[in-house]
């Protein structure tokens, strides 16, 4: 049986919004906001994409960057970078940013949202994932940022929202919190 990357070294399936994206846009030009382990960007650079995957955490960096070494990978770069500083050299067709922006310095996490569309290429996609506080729904884990209620889809007024919503999850200790979920295509 021949393994996917994923499975050949330990790491979890690639986030399933991600697997879902794929199925909408083609391959390009990827960067990978939080990247860890590289469960996304190994997926994305199976499907084609020209991968960057970034992350403030050098150890995830090296150990992505091994499996690049040892796999011949050519169309995945693995950088160190801290998103707090919003300043994306490039731009890119398809911007993924899932389960990470909870982790930012909430006063960096708007200037972050701005630089990612601004390095958007026209016609591209940004999707996020980010845990929510709500009244309904007060999000039991103390992440330094949460998103409010509408918070992410005003953000992107101007955008085609391919999908979006704010779902209850449920966490691994049966806690429920909302996550926004957002596929966003910049406008031509
Ligand atoms: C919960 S993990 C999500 C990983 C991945 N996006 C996924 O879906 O599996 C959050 C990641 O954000 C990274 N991170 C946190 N703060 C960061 C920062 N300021 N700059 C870059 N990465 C950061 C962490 O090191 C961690 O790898």
């Amino acid at each position: 049986m021949i393994l996917d990357l994923n499975s050949r070294y330990g790491l979890n399936p690639a986030h399933s919004e991600v697997v879902d994206a794929c199925k909408i846009i083609q391959p390009c030009t990827a960067l990978d906001m939080g990247c860890s382990n590289g469960r996304n960007a190994l997926y994305l650079s199976q499907q084609g994409f020209d991968v960057t995957a970034v992350d403030n955490n050098p150890n995830a960096i090296d150990m992505l960057q091994q499996i690049v070494n040892q796999e011949g990978l050519t169309n995945l770069k693995a950088q160190v970078y801290d998103l707090n500083t919003a300043a994306l050299p490039d731009n890119y067709g398809f911007i993924a940013c899932t389960v990470t922006l909870m982790f930012l310095n909430p006063i960096r996490v708007e200037a972050v949202i701005a630089d990612m569309q601004e390095h958007t290429l026209a016609g591209g996609y940004n999707l996020i994932v980010c845990a929510m506080d709500t009244e309904a729904y007060p999000c039991p884990v103390n992440f330094p940022f949460l998103l409010t209620e509408g918070q992410l889809s005003e953000i992107y007024q101007g955008w085609e929202l391919l999908k979006y919503n704010e779902d209850l999850g449920t966490m691994h200790n049966g806690a429920q919190l909302q996550f926004a979920t957002m596929l966003a295509r910049k406008p031509e």
